[in-house]
C-alpha cells in the first residue's frame, strides 16, 4: 500500500489531483491515437515510482492525461508485457493505479493474430471473452481485500454494455466491428501451426500476448472493461505466411485511424 501511495502521490502532484473518468491502454502500433493531442499532461513511465519500463518497438512508454469528448482520460501509451521479464503483478500494477485515480471504465487495445480467415488483417474485434493460456494469473499472491475479493467472478469480464455501445458507434461510423474470443499466450515467440489449430478447437478467434492479465485485474477491481483487438495478421498456418513484428506495426499504423475514431466515439457515450 505504501508503494501505491507513492505512485499516486507522484501522479497527483503532476496532474493537480485530476480525477480520471476513463482509462485507455494502447497496444502495439496504436500510438497514433494520441497524435494531435497537444494540451495533455505527459508523464514518462520511468519517472513514475512503481512502474517498470517498456522496451518494445512501437510503444512510447508514457502516461498521458487529457480530455476526450469532455471526459478526463488517462492514456497508457504502451504497456508492460510478461515476455519482457516483468512479473504478472508488475504488468498489471498500472491498472490498479488507474482505478485509484478514479477510472471506472477501462478500454484495452491490442494487436492480435487471426485464427480464422473471416477475421481479416485491418479488422477490429471486440473481445467478448478470453482464454488465459499464460499459465499464471496476476491475482496469484496475497490478496488485498481493500482492492477486491480473493475469488472474483469472471462471468462478465468484458462489459456487455460497453460492447453494445462499441457496436453502435462502429455502425454509425461504417466500421464492421467483429466480436470474439481472445486467447492469451506469454509469447514472445509466435504460435506454431499446431498451437493455432488447438486454439481454434478450444474456441478462440484471435491470439495475442497481452491484455488478459489487465482484464483480469480490471474485473477484480470492478472496472467496466472494453477490449478491442486490431487484427494485424493471420496467425501461423492460417495462410502461407511468416510473421514479423514489423508487419504487426505496419497494419497497426494503417488501421490505427479507424481504431482512433471508434474509441473517441465510444468515450463520448460512456
Ligand atoms: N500471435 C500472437 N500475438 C500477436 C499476433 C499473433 O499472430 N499478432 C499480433 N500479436
Amino acid at each position: 500500500m505504501d508503494k501505491i501511495k507513492q505512485t499516486l502521490d507522484y501522479i497527483n502532484s503532476q496532474t493537480n489531483d485530476l480525477k480520471v473518468d476513463a482509462a485507455i491502454v494502447l497496444g502495439s502500433g496504436l500510438g497514433c491515437f494520441c497524435d494531435g493531442i497537444d494540451d495533455g499532461i505527459k508523464i514518462k513511465y520511468e519517472q513514475i515510482p512503481g512502474f517498470c519500463s517498456t522496451s518494445i518497438k512501437g510503444h512510447k512508454g508514457e502516461l498521458l492525461f487529457c480530455q476526450i469528448n469532455g471526459k478526463n482520460c488517462a492514456i497508457m501509451q504502451g504497456r508492460f508485457h510478461y515476455y519482457e521479464g516483468n512479473s504478472m503483478q508488475d504488468i498489471t500494477y498500472p491498472i490498479k493505479i488507474l482505478k485509484l485515480l478514479g477510472a471506472n471504465t477501462l478500454i484495452i487495445t491490442n494487436a492480435a493474430g487471426s485464427l480464422d480467415k473471416k477475421y481479416i488483417p485491418g479488422d477490429i474485434l471486440a473481445i467478448n471473452d478470453h482464454i488465459n493460456f499464460m499459465g499464471t494469473n496476476p491475482l496469484v499472491g496475497k490478496n488485498d481485500e481493500t482492492l477486491g475479493e480473493r475469488f472474483p467472478d469472471m462471468s462478465e469480464c468484458y462489459s456487455k454494455r460497453l460492447i453494445e455501445i462499441a457496436k453502435k458507434c462502429a455502425k454509425d461510423l461504417g466500421i464492421d466491428l467483429k466480436e470474439g474470443v481472445y486467447v492469451a499466450t506469454t509469447g514472445p515467440s509466435y504460435e506454431t501451426k499446431a498451437e493455432v489449430k488447438a486454439f481454434k478447437i478450444l474456441g478462440a478467434d484471435v491470439v495475442g500476448m497481452s491484455s488478459v492479465p489487465e482484464a483480469i485485474v480490471a474485473n477484480y477491481l470492478k472496472m467496466k472493461t472494453l477490449a478491442l483487438s486490431m487484427i494485424t495478421n493471420y496467425a501461423t498456418g492460417i495462410k502461407d505466411n511468416k510473421l514479423s513484428h514489423n508487419e504487426v506495426l505496419e497494419i497497426g499504423k494503417s488501421s490505427g485511424a479507424k481504431m482512433t475514431k471508434l474509441i473517441k466515439s465510444i468515450i463520448s457515450k460512456i
